[in-house]
């Protein structure tokens, strides 16, 4: 068990941001992914995609990366807010955020990630022809890149979360966490709620 019911909740935060730490430097790791929950305030619709963990940093930021033409750029552009979740299947234990995303795109942050981080084929994921979820005749013509990549549609997104939650599954004994604060510069106060 990755918490356990002896530990001060502090602990127990720092433990699961260890452990998101691993996963944004380990493919293997059950949080190299997170689901991505955002809102569409036109279609009045939730959305949902998975995307790569790509860092962490101690106060539980978490940096991803996408085309700024995509479709959870709008809605964060609208809505700022989005929740995160974490499923490590082995330790059982699932971590949900809710935070405020900060969008870089054609930034200085931008362009450090792009050039410390994206090299080679992995640029391809950045710069097609066709932008996300445009409507196409055959599979085959979103396959199509410009002869050189550039950083023009690469965007970081920095969740800097507000609200986080912690549930470690234990047979009938389940232990649940809730953590918060109102600003980043804050320490997070945490508390055990009844999971
Ligand atoms: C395992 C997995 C990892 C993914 N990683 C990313 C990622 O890091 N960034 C990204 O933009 N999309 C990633 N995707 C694709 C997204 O889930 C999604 O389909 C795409 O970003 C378009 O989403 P949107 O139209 O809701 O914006 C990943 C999909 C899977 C299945």
């Amino acid at each position: 068990m990755l918490i356990k019911a002896k530990n001060k909740p502090s602990q127990a935060l720092s433990t699961v941001i260890n452990e998101i730490k691993k996963g944004s430097r380990d493919s293997r790791h059950p949080y190299r992914y997170v689901s991505l929950a955002t809102f569409d305030p036109a279609a009045e619709e939730p959305n949902i995609r998975m995307l790569i963990n790509r860092e962490i940093n101690k106060d539980g930021t978490v940096t991803l990366y996408t085309d700024a033409r995509t479709h959870k750029v709008n809605e964060l552009k609208s809505i700022g807010n989005a929740a995160l979740l974490f499923w490590h299947d082995h330790h059982k234990v699932q971590v949900t955020l809710k935070a405020e995303v900060a969008i870089h795109n054609d930034d200085e942050v931008a362009e450090e990630y792009w050039k410390s981080d994206v090299h080679g084929a992995a640029q391809k994921a950045y710069t097609p022809l066709v932008a996300p979820g445009e409507r196409i005749e055959n599979p085959s013509d979103a396959h199509n890149w410009p002869k050189e990549f550039t950083s023009e549609y690469f965007c970081v997104l920095k969740c800097v979360p507000f609200e986080m939650e912690i549930l470690q599954l234990a047979g009938k004994e389940h232990l649940r966490l809730k953590f918060k604060r109102d600003n980043p510069e804050e320490e997070w106060q945490g508390d055990w709620i009844a999971p």
